[in-house]
């Protein structure tokens, strides 16, 4: 058995029949005749992707093959005959970067099936969706489909510490990567990014944003030091060519999250003021020496002034000084700063801090700068409003960061299928009555686009949860195609991941679909609370059990009432958004109700729409979200027998662990309230201590 699992890149042998004859017909011979390494990788997909679809080897021709009946060829029109009898040049020649046409033809009087594309990244991209098509048993007879991406940039944030083995807000294990062992590559840095790429995701930042660790003189023994700035020094920038240009192979360009510091801790500069000539330099040289290594390198990602990360205010500069020092630097090799608005810490909330630190630098920024902006002002909870940033920066480029590792939602013992939250988030409309962009619509144009944090590990299943597959797969998915709908994208991850068996597809599908509702109604009480998990030491933070008592500035809690005004009688969040935003939460009674406490600070027993109280909404919520993760539990039992046996009993055990977890959950938050509110549940299933 291979030690990883193949997640969606199972290619599980078509049943036999007419579909699986079709897909012989004109798949069993492929054409691939350029010699690039990215189209390398479209060979070995093919070898292995059709060799297991198809239930036996493909021939993998140089030149077309002319005994047959039909053929797969992959290239671009220019370099290959075959491919412009089907498809016109100037059809691949308008595509965005990435764009590809997979359509069917004739050459010699011999039926072809083209993917075609103008660069090789397209080809590559163009084979994995062929190769999806035919997993999820879809006819190939007639296509004719034409894609670019939506976002430019795709990344992923993976949160590695590089020389400790370990991820931040990982959860499946150890690191993947061994930074200690570089050059030397392992077989799973590639499937990695064969999986990659297979969702159209184009770059790695490949170190955790934070480069170091915070506030390290107080820190206990147990604590990790971090020492991801250490990437930039010369003997390990060295180090990373190969895996590099593995990942190029796949479309995929590398970056580094680097630290504001690094002036001071890598070069021997005693400052990193980014006004000082001599830092300009430092940084401009250290450029200079990546890109002669990495030649397509991406750019840096920087989380400054933030949780303990040096940054711009360190020496009495602001982020714009701080961002264009480095943008300046990568600028003459094509490479982009990625620059973090995740900056808190001087605002008694933190929901009103990034859209106070960075709208009024709006302009400011160089071209290559790209402001990555967490979906929510909070921090990747269940459900948080949009972030106010997002609609109201015109001039500048701007990035949506969004968390696809489960840090909030359960760490990956819980099921949480994230990419409904995602879609509310790319719908939101920013400014409904004046230029009525929806978030998605903000990431297409050059040097904006989207950054997926988590990464997978060792474990088996990569991501802890077999059912976590999906929030990265949905995630790539969103990124190339934010139109795509949540039903779309779970019905291609459920079958390329279990088969297409129609009863099969439905429950899981309906799992999925169940599991995020559930987490925000057991975990917050579903309108608008949030940020109460137990957080445990400063080093060793949990965000796994809850701890609501730790947070009444985030909850709002007292005898009266709760939620936090948020609105124009409290802090004024509300009022930066735009005006028909801002007065719809202002409002308690045009409040969305699943945001009401966020906004708003209301008495325990104010009515909702339907009559009831805020208190019984809470009670009635948390219960209702356990019995619907018992419900999914019981769901995803009745497979047992009708997936591989492995995938069930995780995902088993695992459902059984969330419902008791669930229901701590509910008890700890149902006991808190009950102790300020001294109503009780109307239905006496909260404890009462009286
Ligand atoms: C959260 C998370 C941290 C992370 C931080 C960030 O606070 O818990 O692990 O470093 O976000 O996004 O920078």
């Amino acid at each position: 058995m291979q030690e990883y699992d193949d997640c969606w890149l199972r290619y599980e042998e078509v049943p036999e029949g007419d579909l699986r004859e079709s897909y012989r017909r004109l798949c069993s011979h492929a054409y691939v005749a350029e010699e690039s390494r990215e189209l390398g990788a479209v060979r070995e997909e093919l070898r292995r992707g059709l060799g297991g679809l198809l239930g036996r080897d493909p021939h993998l021709w140089q030149h077309p093959p002319r005994t047959v009946d039909g053929f797969l060829a992959v290239g671009t029109p220019g370099d290959m005959d075959v491919v412009a009898q089907a498809v016109d040049e100037d059809r691949v020649a308008d595509l965005d970067e990435g764009g590809y046409v997979i359509t069917t033809g004739e050459w010699e009087g011999i039926d072809t099936l083209v993917v075609s594309a103008s660069s090789d990244r397209g080809l590559v991209y163009g084979t994995f969706h062929l190769l999806r098509l035919m997993a999820t048993h879809e006819s190939i007879a007639d296509v004719d489909i034409v894609e670019e991406p939506a976002s430019p940039d795709r990344l992923i944030n993976h949160w590695d510490n590089p020389f400790r083995g370990s991820m931040e807000r990982g959860y499946a294990g150890q690191s993947i990567f061994d930074f200690e062992r570089l050059p030397d590559l392992r077989e799973r840095y590639r499937d990695y990014a064969r999986l990659l790429a297979s969702v159209g995701i184009n770059g790695i930042v490949l170190n955790n944003v934070n480069t170091q660790i915070p506030g390290r003189e107080s820190a206990s023994d147990a604590m990790e030091e971090l020492e991801g700035w250490r990437l930039l020094e010369s003997r390990h920038l060295e180090n990373l060519t190969g895996l590099a240009s593995l990942f190029r192979r796949y479309g995929i360009r590398t970056y580094l999250s680097v630290n504001f510091g690094a002036p001071e801790k890598v070069g021997d500069l005693d400052t990193s003021d980014p006004n000082d000539p001599e830092v300009a330099e430092w940084w401009a040289e250290k450029a200079d020496e990546v890109y002669d290594l990495i030649p397509d390198f991406g750019g840096f990602l920087v989380k400054a002034d933030s949780e303990g990360q040096p940054g711009p205010y360190n020496y009495d500069a602001d982020h714009v000084d701080g961002a264009n020092v480095l943008a300046e630097a990568l600028e003459p090799h094509g490479g982009r700063v990625w620059w973090r608005a995740f900056v808190y810490g001087s605002h008694k909330d933190r929901a009103v801090q990034q859209y106070d630190t960075f709208e009024p630098l709006d302009g400011e920024f160089h071209d290559n700068v790209t402001i990555q902006v967490k979906n929510g002002p909070i921090d990747f909870q269940p459900r948080e409003p949009v972030s106010p940033v997002f609609g109201q920066m015109p001039e500048t480029d701007l990035g949506l960061e969004l968390q696809i590792t489960g840090e909030y939602t359960g760490q990956h013992v819980h099921a949480c299928y994230h990419v409904p939250m995602w879609k509310e988030v790319l719908e939101f409309d920013t400014d409904p009555e004046g230029h009525g962009k929806q978030v998605k619509d903000l990431f297409t144009d050059p040097g904006t686009g989207m950054a997926g944090v988590g990464g997978p590990g060792e474990d088996r299943s990569w991501t802890g949860h077999y059912l976590a597959q999906a929030n990265l797969y949905g995630y790539g998915r969103l990124a190339w195609d934010p139109d795509l709908s949540t039903e779309e994208i779970t019905d291609e991850w459920v079958k390329q991941t279990f088969g297409t068996d129609p009863d099969v597809v439905e429950t899981v599908t309906e799992i999925m679909h169940g599991t995020w509702p559930a987490v925000i109604d057991y975990s917050t009480g579903g309108i608008g609370l949030m940020h109460m998990m137990y957080n445990g030491s400063a080093y060793l933070e949990n965000h796994y059990d809850p701890g609501p008592e730790e947070w009444p500035g985030y909850t709002g809690i007292t005898e009266d009432g709760i939620g936090k005004d948020r609105n124009s009688k409290g802090n004024g969040y509300a009022q930066q958004y735009p005006d028909a935003l801002a007065d719809m939460y202002d409002d308690p009674e045009s409040c969305p109700e699943e945001l009401l406490l966020f906004f708003h600070h209301l008495p325990w027993d104010h009515e909702l729409a339907d009559g009831r109280t805020v208190i019984q909404t809470l009670y009635d919520n948390l219960f209702a979200g356990v019995e619907e993760v018992q419900r999914l539990r019981d769901e995803w039992r009745t497979l047992e027998g009708e997936v591989d046996e492995e995938r069930f009993r995780h995902v088993a055990e695992r459902f059984d662990e969330q419902v008791e977890h669930a229901g701590v959950w509910r008890d700890r938050l149902a006991e808190h309230f009950y102790e300020y509110a001294a109503i009780p549940d109307e239905q006496g299933r909260v404890p009462r201590e009286d």
